[in-house]
């Protein structure tokens, strides 16, 4: 039994601090909502993050982050990425000197951008920072449906410590050495997300969303592999995996932001209305700013962002992406002739 600190109390916190403490360990939660911590305390589930998951009477939770953290053998960093670099620099003195933290949060930092774990360690220099991310949404995990991650490290034994500590039988972990291309894959895929969901939002079929998914991917990977991503990792379940479940699922706050703009609202309203940070708003730009500073083409970042911020319509864009140059889908391929 491992004693476990969950730093934030969101749908994704919640979902595997249950998985964490269905498979034997102690779990604490903190989160900075004084009223989210009572509430949980009280009820012992979360009733606007995800309801109808009862959480086992083990669980503690607290709004102080001392004590989360303190002789805790691991600490899962679960607040979305706008709050990363806050929390880490509250939680930085509380971090004992090689304490492993797993970020499975999903973004890059707008500016600097940084992925999350640079982020974390960039705050926290005296921790060992991993990643957990894959194709999971918190209210599958959290009704124990079968679900894949890949939890990712710098030392193949930090992943591997991880992996053990959240595998179970309806949770399968791998491992992996590449913790750039699967952050950039968890980050990216919310702006392909977005946009289709503004492809449902328009009325379009299965064709328009293959498409948006295909070509969305390798835009992720020209970019991920020029920033020394591995591409087998963008073929994986952080890259194309999640790509697919947040792009086909209903659960997928970024594809329903990305619906309601398809039909018709701006991008303020259709973020009132989904109620929660949808980061894809946020990774948009840092995309952009990636694409930029590599050189790489990334024509449907190029589309959400215009959408996003320079008042394009979904519907002005559309052509813009289907007229683009003629060219060929892999254009490394040598002809025979
Ligand atoms: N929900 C999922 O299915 C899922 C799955 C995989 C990864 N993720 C990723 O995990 C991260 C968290 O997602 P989520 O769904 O739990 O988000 P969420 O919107 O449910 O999280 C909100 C929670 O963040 C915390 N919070 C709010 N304001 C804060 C502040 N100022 N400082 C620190 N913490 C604050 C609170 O506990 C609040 O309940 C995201 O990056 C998301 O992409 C989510």
């Amino acid at each position: 039994m491992a004693e476990i600190g969950v730093i934030g109390a969101g749908s994704w916190g919640i979902a595997l601090s249950w998985l964490l403490t269905n498979n034997g360990h102690k779990v604490t939660v903190w989160s900075v909502i004084e009223s989210e911590i009572e509430m949980l305390k009280t009820s012992h589930e979360h009733k606007d993050k995800l309801p109808g998951v009862k959480l086992q009477d083990s669980m503690q939770f607290t709004t102080d982050l001392e004590s989360t953290c303190k002789d805790k053998d691991l600490l899962v960093f679960a607040v979305p990425s706008i709050f990363t670099r806050s929390t880490a620099k509250q939680m930085k003195d509380f971090v004992k000197e090689g304490q492993i933290i797993t970020s499975v949060a999903k973004g890059v930092e707008e500016n600097s951008l940084m992925r999350l774990s640079e982020i974390i360690k960039e705050e926290i220099p005296q921790s060992r920072v991993t990643v957990l991310c894959g194709p999971s949404h918190a209210e599958e995990v959290g009704k124990g449906l079968p679900t894949t991650c890949v939890a990712g490290a710098d030392r193949k034994s930090d992943a591997e410590f991880v992996q053990n500590l959240f595998a179970s039988d309806v949770f399968r972990v791998y491992t992996s050495p590449d913790m750039l291309g699967m952050e950039l894959g968890a980050a990216l895929k919310n702006v392909v997300a977005l946009a289709a969901g503004m492809a449902d939002g328009m009325g379009f079929g299965d064709n328009t969303k293959a498409a948006l998914i295909t070509r969305g991917m390798a835009e992720i990977t020209r970019l991920g592999t020029a920033m020394g991503g591995a591409a087998e990792t963008f073929a994986g379940l952080t890259g194309i995996g999640d790509l697919i479940v947040t792009c086909a699922s209903v659960h997928s706050r970024n594809r329903k932001a990305g619906y309601l703009m398809g039909q018709g609202k701006s991008a303020d309203e259709a973020m009132a209305e989904v109620k929660m940070v949808v980061e894809g708003v946020y990774s948009a730009k840092a995309a952009l700013q990636l694409a930029k500073k590599y050189n790489v083409e990334m024509p449907i970042v190029e589309q959400v962002n215009d959408i996003l911020f320079n008042g394009k319509t979904p519907k002005e864009a559309l052509p813009e992406l289907m007229m683009r140059d003629k060219k060929s889908e892999h254009s490394a391929l040598p002809w025979k002739e």
